[in-house]
C-alpha cells in the first residue's frame, strides 16, 4: 500500500518526519536528578512511532540447525519511517491526503526477510553463505543495517522477539555439551524429541505494519506462526498445534506500542519460549555467540540501572509456564574476564523472576544444590545456604552452576549442559520479601493475571546482590547485561496458552555512566 499511494499522487507529500515524543523522565526521579539520568535503549518508552522490531528463532542450542523451507533463514524485521502529508497538500483539496493522513514507508522488502541460506547480499561474509548458523547471524547484521538509527552514544537497530523450542534430537547430535562437540546418545527423558526433525525452526508469518482505523491513524503489525510445519495459522490457533503471535499496535503520536504476545505449547513441541529483548546493539547478545544486533545502545551495568515497563498478563498457562516479569543474559568467564566467543570458557549467566504463583521453590534445606552457596541482603550482610533459620529459601526457584566451574560449592547441581552453545549459569528467583527493596513483587501473585502494572525495577542494585560463581581469588567480573527481556517459557507444559502484553519499556541509567563508556563500549565487547 505505502509504495502504491506514493506513486498514485507525489505531490501530496511532503515527507514531513512526524516527531515522535520526547520522553521525559517524570515520576521516576525527583525533579532534581532528571538531567542525571538518561535512557540506555533507542526508544525510551517505546514512543517512537517508527517502530523497530525484528524476530529471531534458535532451536535448543541458540543456532539455526535446519532452515523451514520457504521461510528462509529465521531472522525478518519490520522497520518503517513515517510520513505526513504537509499542510499545503490540505490546502490544495487533496482528498487523498485527508483521507491518509500518514504514509509510511518500510526499510525491510519480503525479500530481505525471505532470504535463505545460499542467497548472497550485500557484506556478507563468504564462509557464512552455506552454513545455515552463521548465515543467520550475518543475516541479522544486515536486517541491521536496514533498521539502523543514528543516535549518541551509539546507533541502535530494533527491538528483537525471540523464539526458542527446547525439542533436542540427541541422536541427531547436533548442541555441544558445554561448548564441546559430543556424539549421539539417547534416549534423554530430559529433551522432549518426537523423532527425526524435531528440532526444526518454525513457520514465520509476517504482517507488515500498516495504517489501520476509520481515520488510519492506528498503527499495526505482526509476526506469528507455529513450529508445526503442517499447520494453518491463518485459522488462529488449531488443537494439537503449537501457535505464536507477536502483534504490535499504536496510535500515531500517542503513547507507547502495545507488544501483545500469544504463545501455545502443543504435544509434539510442549517446551517453547516467547520474548521481547532489549539487546546489545553490537557485541554478543545473552546466549548468542556471534555479533548481534539490538536496542540497547548502552548496555546496562550493575548496580546502577532500573528498568520500567508495563506487564499485563492475560492468559496464565499452566504451572509449567516460567513466566519471567525480568530476565537478564550476560557472559563472563569463570576468572571474570569478559567472553570472547571460545565456547569451551566463555559462560552465560542468566538471571530471571519467575511470577507465575504456581511455580514452586526447588530450592529449600533439604535440596541445598539447588540453592546458591549465599544469598546478600541489601545492606551487605551474606547468609549461607545451611544455614538453616536465616537463609530465604522461598526466593529462589533454583540455581544451577556452571558444568566448566572448577571449584563449586558442594553439593550442586550442574545447569543443562546442552541447551546454549556454550557453559551456563543460571539463578531463577521468585516473588519474596527479600526482593522488595529493588522493587520487585514481594508476594506470589503480584503483577499476575488480573493485576497489570508498570514496574520500575532495580534491576542494577538486584542483579550485583545476585550469587554468580567465580574461580576463588579472581577479580569480581563487570556484571554488564547485554540481554534484558520479559517473556515466557513453557517448560514441557502439553497443551498450554499464554498471553501477555508488554508497553512503555525503558531502561535507565545515571547519565554519566554514558559518558566514560563511549570508547570502552565496543573495546570490552569485542576483546
Ligand atoms: C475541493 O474539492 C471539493 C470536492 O471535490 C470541491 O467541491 C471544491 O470546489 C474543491 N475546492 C477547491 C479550492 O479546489
Ligand atoms: C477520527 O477523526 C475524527 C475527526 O478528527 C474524530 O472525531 C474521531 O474521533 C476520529 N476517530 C478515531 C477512531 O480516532
Ligand atoms: C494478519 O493479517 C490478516 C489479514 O489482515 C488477519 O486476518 C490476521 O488476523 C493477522 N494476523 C495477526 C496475527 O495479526
Ligand atoms: C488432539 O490430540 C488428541 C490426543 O492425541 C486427540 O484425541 C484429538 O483427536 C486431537 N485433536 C485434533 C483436532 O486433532
Ligand atoms: C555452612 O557453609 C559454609 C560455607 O560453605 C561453611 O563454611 C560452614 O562450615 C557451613 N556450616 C555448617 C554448620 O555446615
Amino acid at each position: 500500500m505505502k509504495n502504491i499511494m506514493r506513486k498514485k499522487n507525489p505531490s501530496c507529500y511532503s515527507f514531513l518526519l512526524v516527531l515522535h515524543l520526547v520522553f521525559t523522565f517524570g515520576g521516576l526521579f525527583s525533579e532534581s536528578s532528571e538531567d542525571e539520568y538518561t535512557s540506555a535503549v533507542g526508544d525510551p518508552g517505546m514512543q517512537r512511532d517508527a517502530l523497530r522490531v525484528a524476530i529471531e528463532a534458535w532451536n535448543q542450542c541458540n543456532e539455526v540447525g535446519d532452515e523451514t523451507p520457504g521461510m528462509g533463514s529465521p531472522r525478518a524485521a519490520d522497520c518503517f519511517d513515517i510520513y505526513q502529508h504537509s499542510s499545503q497538500g490540505v490546502k490544495k483539496n487533496c482528498s487523498i491526503c485527508e483521507q491518509f493522513p500518514y504514509m509510511l514507508v518500510h526499510r525491510v522488502t519480503e525479500a530481505d526477510n525471505k532470504l535463505g541460506v545460499g542467497d548472497p547480499f550485500d557484506e556478507g561474509q563468504p564462509e557464512a553463505l552455506n552454513n545455515v548458523d552463521l548465515y543467520a547471524a550475518e543475516k541479522e547484521i544486515y536486517l541491521g543495517t536496514k533498521c539502523e538509527v543514528d543516535d549518541e552514544p551509539n546507533p541502535w537497530q530494533f527491538w528483537m522477539i525471540m523464539l526458542k523450542s527446547g525439542n533436542m534430537d540427541t541422536y541427531a547430535a547436533k548442541c555441544p555439551k558445554d561448548g564441546h562437540k559430543v556424539g549421539p546418545y539417547g534416549p534423554d527423558p530430559r529433551f522432549p524429541c518426537f523423532g527425526k526433525g524435531c528440532m526444526n525452526q518454525p513457520l514465520i508469518f509476517h504482517n507488515y505494519t500498516t495504517l489501520q482505523g476509520p481515520n488510519r491513524t492506528t498503527l499495526w503489525g505482526s509476526f506469528y506462526g507455529s513450529w508445526d510445519l503442517d499447520a494453518n495459522v491463518n485459522q488462529g490457533m488449531e488443537a494439537n498445534k503449537s501457535y505464536y503471535s507477536v502483534t504490535w499496535k499504536k496510535e500515531v503520536g500517542e503513547g507507547s506500542w502495545v507488544f501483545h504476545h500469544v504463545l501455545k505449547t502443543s504435544l509434539k513441541y510442549p517446551w517453547l519460549m516467547l520474548y521481547l529483548r532489549s539487546d546489545a546493539t553490537m557485541g554478543f547478545s545473552g546466549g548468542y555467540h556471534y555479533p548481534t544486533r539490538g536496542m540497547s545502545k548502552i548496555i546496562p551495568e550493575s548496580p546502577n540501572f532500573k528498568v520500567r515497563f508495563t506487564l499485563e498478563v492475560i492468559k496464565q498457562g499452566s504451572s509449567s509456564n516460567q513466566f519471567y516479569l525480568m530476565d537478564m543474559g550476560s557472559c563472563w568467564k569463570n576468572n571474570g574476564k569478559v567472553c570472547d566467543g571460545d565456547v569451551t570458557t566463555d559462560v552465560t549467566r542468566y538471571s530471571e523472576m519467575i511470577i507465575n504463583p504456581a511455580v514452586g521453590s526447588w530450592c529449600n534445606p533439604d535440596s541445598l544444590e539447588y540453592c546458591p552457596p549465599y544469598h546478600t541482603f541489601p545492606d551487605g550482610t551474606r547468609v549461607y545456604r545451611n544455614d538453616t533459620t536465616k537463609f530465604p529459601y522461598k526466593a529462589y526457584h533454583l540455581y544451577c552452576s556452571p558444568g566448566n566451574g572448577q571449584y563449586l560449592e558442594k553439593p550442586n547441581n550442574l545447569c543443562d549442559p546442552f541447551s546454549n552453545p556454550q557453559p551456563q549459569e543460571i539463578l531463577q528467583i521468585l516473588p519474596h520479601p527479600v526482593w522488595g527493596a529493588y522493587g520487585y513483587p514481594t508476594k506470589k501473585g503480584q503483577g499476575w493475571i488480573g493485576d497489570p502494572r508498570t514496574w520500575e525495577l532495580d534491576v542494577g542494585g538486584l542483579s550485583q546482590s545476585l550469587y554468580f560463581y567465580q574461580d576463588p581469588g579472581t577479580r569480581p567480573a563487570k556484571r554488564r547485561w547485554m540481554s534484558i527481556d520479559i517473556g515466557s517459557e513453557v517448560y514441557k507444559g502439553g497443551e498450554t496458552v499464554v498471553e501477555w502484553t508488554v508497553s512503555n519499556f525503558d531502561i535507565i541509567i545515571p547519565k554519566i555512566q554514558v559518558k566514560g563508556r563511549k570508547t570502552s563500549l565496543s573495546a570490552n565487547l569485542f576483546s
